[in-house]
């Protein structure tokens, strides 16, 4: 691909407005050197003033979604998309989330670019457990660990029971939940039809992927390893 198309694609302007750049001299290489916009050259040795390209497509990236947030890039309010860069909103393929976290969830959520690599995380084949960690209204009766765990719950207005899931009670009030899939409102619509109310809700944990010290609000780029490590439990 030509390195203004390359560029461009990365959410630093129109093709218009990076071909303007080159002619500026604001593009070089990782020595300094000017370039011209036929120039064959890697993305690991472009600058843009100065500064190394953002990540190539491929890009997958884990953030700390914050409360207060919607996982979409255009409702009213504060967007996930606020967290990142602002060229992240205009790439091309663009940078969407792995299925949604509530507005008001926080936790652990992925974000990339790569089409394949999504539905590979969300196919049920992967069967990738993810880990919640809820608040409750009330304390737990005792009797939801088999509720969720018995294969056979049916959440109001559907007509699939829910596949097993695994509860731990950390205290009376505060439970953590495993599931393997990713229905709307899923940790609060089982909370509720076991007759508690979900208060807070965090999700720590995707496949081997956790959050561990990464600030809420706070991003970073997935490396292979990472992805290793996503998929460890796959299948
Ligand atoms: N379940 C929910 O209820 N909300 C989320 O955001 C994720 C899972």
């Amino acid at each position: 691909m030509k390195i203004v198309k390359h560029i461009a694609n990365l959410g630093y302007g129109s093709r218009k407005q990076v071909a303007l750049m080159f002619r500026e001299g604001r593009i070089t290489d990782a020595a300094g050197e000017v370039l011209y916009a036929d120039d064959p050259v890697e993305h690991d040795n472009i600058r843009v003033d100065g500064e190394p390209l953002d990540p190539a497509p491929g890009l997958a990236l884990m953030l700390h979604k914050p409360v207060g947030y919607t996982c979409s890039t255009k409702d009213a309010g504060r967007l996930i998309y606020d967290l990142l860069p602002p060229r992240f909103r205009q790439r091309s393929p663009v940078l969407s989330s792995v299925g949604r976290l509530d507005r008001e969830t926080s936790g652990l959520l992925l974000m990339t670019d790569d089409g394949a690599l999504l539905h590979r995380i969300i196919s049920p084949k992967s069967n990738l457990p993810k880990v919640y960690e809820a608040t409750l209204a009330q304390d737990l009766r005792g009797n939801e660990a088999d509720v969720f765990a018995s294969g056979t719950l049916l959440l109001e207005s559907e007509t699939t029971p829910l596949a097993p899931a695994v509860l731990e009670a950390v205290e009376p009030r505060r439970a953590r939940l495993t599931l393997t899939e990713g229905r709307y409102h899923q940790v609060r619509r089982m909370f509720a039809a076991v007759g508690n109310h979900v208060e807070t809700l965090h999700r720590s944990r995707i496949g081997g992927l956790a959050l561990e010290d990464l600030p809420s609000g706070q991003w970073r780029a997935l490396d292979d390893a990472d992805l290793a490590t996503l998929f460890i439990h796959a299948g």
